[in-house]
């Protein structure tokens, strides 16, 4: 790996090398209380995912109602031979975000690169599902890398002939604001460097009552991941928010082409953030995640600002979700 910064390498296994980049800690109290206390109080939605809001969106993805997750994977599974001759030999995938690591093995699999390159925030998770992948792929190289994604966009792309492809699945790409998706586009192009190439996955515009099901589903699931986050902040800061006196909501906005959560206060209620007292009124709402959703064409139009040639895209005959291959020249 090309070091743009100070890094610890420790070499777990044959196949398996960790590199340390010590993602920077933030303030969570100040963080917290600066977000609550704005004019329209919101949360990041990094907070949904300690350990049970991660075991709660897995869960999320197997019901009926939330179609990304099985839709893209039955795209990856019908596509890959197509979009892997487009692409050419693949030297190394590189997976910002990569979490458990997860949907990348049908292409390791399929693709049989030479490297893999995860890039996670949270070291446990990346290490536990990096030590499995390296058994289960002993002719892939692994380098695991431990880096939040400002850190990981501003590593220089790997130039060797066949290029980096960075995967980046899941429509979390939807999970940005348009300015900053903008900016972290363009640090995907950064990351995948000169005849590299990214493989994307943007969920699509569809019939609301689909798009409002799929964040309201009926066992209750995705309520309890958005009410998750306040669980995670009373242990993490113990704020006291009265978590049964708060209610899910989910809808699609048109206007702004996005699905909102937000949790909404059913009393009114006091939290200790600190030393300060916030008290948030009956009926107060917490922005807590904004999910766009694209059109192809808009979504191809994106990458051509981020500096993306579109080299093709992938949806499903219901039109639910897009897979979309880009080379970076
Ligand atoms: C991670 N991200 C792509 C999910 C989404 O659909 O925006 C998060 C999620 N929120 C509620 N359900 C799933």
């Amino acid at each position: 790996m090309k070091q743009a910064m100070p890094v610890k390498e420790q070499q777990l296994g044959p196949n398996l090398t960790f590199y340390d980049l010590h993602p920077p800690t933030t303030d969570m109290l100040a963080e917290v209380s600066q977000s609550l206390s704005a004019p329209r109080p919101h949360l990041n939605p990094k907070y949904f995912y300690d350990e049970a809001g991660s075991r709660l969106f897995d869960a999320i993805t197997a019901t009926e109602e939330y179609y990304p997750t099985r839709t893209e994977a039955a795209l990856l599974e019908q596509f890959s031979g197509e979009i892997q001759h487009k692409l050419g030999p693949t030297v190394t995938i590189a997976e910002p975000g990569a979490g458990s690591c997860q949907k990348v093995r049908l292409l390791l699999e399929r693709w049989s690169p030479q490297r893999y390159m995860p890039l996670e925030i949270s070291r446990d998770c990346l290490l536990t599902a990096t030590r499995q992948l390296s058994r289960d792929f002993p002719d892939v190289q692994i380098s695991a890398v431990c880096a939040d994604y400002c850190q990981a966009l501003s590593l220089p792309g790997d130039s060797q002939p066949g290029g980096q492809v960075v995967f980046f699945p899941g429509s979390t790409i939807g999970n940005f604001e348009p300015a900053e998706r903008q900016q972290f586009l363009r640090g995907l192009h950064h990351l995948a460097g000169p005849g590299g190439a990214l493989l994307i996955g943007a969920d699509l515009q569809k019939d609301h009552s689909r798009l409002n099901a799929a964040y309201n589903d009926a066992q209750g699931l995705t309520a309890a991941f958005n009410l998750n986050a306040l669980h995670h902040l009373n242990q993490a800061l113990d704020c006291h928010f009265d978590v049964d006196n708060m209610r899910h909501l989910a809808f699609y906005n048109d206007t702004a082409q996005r699905i909102e959560m937000h949790l909404e206060c059913l009393q009114d209620q006091q939290l200790q953030l600190g030393d300060t007292l916030l008290t948030l009124k009956s009926g107060t709402r917490i922005h807590t995640e904004n999910s766009y959703k694209f059109t192809v064409e808009g979504f191809s139009r994106e990458l051509v600002d981020a500096g993306f040639t579109p080299r093709g895209c992938w949806t499903d005959t219901d039109n639910l979700f897009s897979l979309h291959l880009a080379s970076t020249d």
